[in-house]
């Protein structure tokens, strides 16, 4: 029988020497396989006589053992290194200095409707939605502008082709459709605000064929003025952040409220600026009213037992008053240079005190 150690120490000298794992599988397959050398011999054994198989078994079993445990040894050596290989040659040199990246901007409708709906819905509203291609009854017909009535023609609506039964969709002239869509579709008392893009057919530096409002609508019972002209006081303040802001109600007329009025705040004019808060000038910024009776028969609510109000802002106009934009029409030109300078960083939270750079109006 061969000398076992000196075949293990052949075996172990060439699996110390393989240089890949390829190798050390050959080299197993060669000595530990079915064929191999370290197999061969355990065969022999069978021929040995009981004294030999006493004296041979265990230093045979002995190798094979080392053996085996040599081959996992380089294996796992071998991975090791491949591994550490890999790292090295994959790894990321975090010292280095970042790849610039174009960073958004929040455009400054969407933050001004972001803040009026946190105001409102802070005072307990919450937000209605509705669709912006809208049905001639929820823009016109229910809000008591029947067809001919002049305040039709004073909305330049577009319209849609008419469909076989003669009706006409058009864009919404206004969001106060969703007093309408509001009131079919629950149960009262009503706390809503509807901000959202609407369409007239208008177009110079104060007027864009889109533009965004808010709607706000409250319907409970012994709803009054008293409770339409706080609201409206408290949103001037919180959204043009001043406690001294001068608000007046102007009388007026809209077919959906009784009485109606429009709103000015206080402002003065000066080298072309518009400055909040302050002056002998006013300037417009909402129609209101207490919902017109008519209305509220036209959604099944009995005029003697519920009341309430409801009111329109014009949201690109508040945004141009806020920040001192002088003309609508850059809102929509998307024109990046401009969006960065008026456009709000994700995480800013705006104010006036913190926009000194571009605030009109305040102290
Ligand atoms: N819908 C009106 C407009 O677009 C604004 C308005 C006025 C809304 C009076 C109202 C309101 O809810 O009561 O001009």
């Amino acid at each position: 029988m061969q000398d076992l150690q000196s075949l293990e120490t052949e075996i172990t000298a060439n699996l110390a020497g393989a240089a890949d794992l390829d190798a050390v599988e050959n080299i197993r397959i060669a000595e530990l396989g079915k064929k191999g050398r370290v197999s061969l011999l355990m065969r022999e054994l069978g021929k040995m006589t009981p004294e030999e198989k006493k004296e041979f078994g265990p230093k045979l079993n002995q190798l094979k053992n080392t053996l085996n445990d040599a081959v996992q040894s380089r294996k796992d050596s071998l991975e090791t290194e491949l591994l550490n290989k890999k790292l090295q040659s994959e790894s990321v040199d975090i010292t280095l200095s970042a790849a610039e990246t174009d960073l958004g901007s929040i455009h400054p409708i969407t933050q001004v409707m972001d803040e009026v709906t946190e105001i409102f819905t802070e005072m307990g509203f919450s937000v209605a939605e509705g669709p912006e291609i809208e049905e001639d009854f929820y823009n016109f017909t229910a809000l008591n502008i029947p067809e001919e009535h002049p305040a039709r023609q004073m909305h330049d609506t577009f319209y849609f082709p008419e469909d076989e039964e003669g009706n006409r969709k058009v864009l919404r002239t206004h969001t106060s459709p969703m007093q309408i869509r509001t009131m079919l579709a629950g149960e009262p008392p009503y706390r809503i605000i509807a901000p959202g893009r609407t369409y007239r057919n208008d177009s110079d530096a104060t007027h864009t064929p889109m533009f965004h409002q808010v709607e706000a609508l409250v319907i409970d019972k012994d709803i009054h003025m008293g409770h339409l002209k706080w609201c409206i006081e408290e949103f001037c303040k919180k959204f043009y952040e001043r406690d001294d802001i001068k608000i007046r109600f102007r009388p007026s007329y809209f077919p959906f409220t009784e009485p109606s009025a429009e709103v000015d705040i206080g402002c003065a004019f000066e080298d072309g600026e518009i400055l909040i808060g302050e002056g002998d000038d006013w300037l417009e910024i909402m129609g209101c009213g207490m919902v017109n009776e008519r209305v509220l028969e036209n959604v099944n609510l009995d005029p003697s037992e519920y009341q309430g109000f409801a009111f329109g802002l014009g949201l690109d106009r508040a945004a141009m008053l806020k920040w001192g934009i002088p003309d609508l029409r850059d809102f929509f030109a998307a024109d990046l240079r401009w969006l960065k300078h008026y456009g709000f960083q994700a995480l800013d939270i705006p104010s006036l005190s913190t926009r000194t750079s571009v605030v009109r109006g305040s102290k």
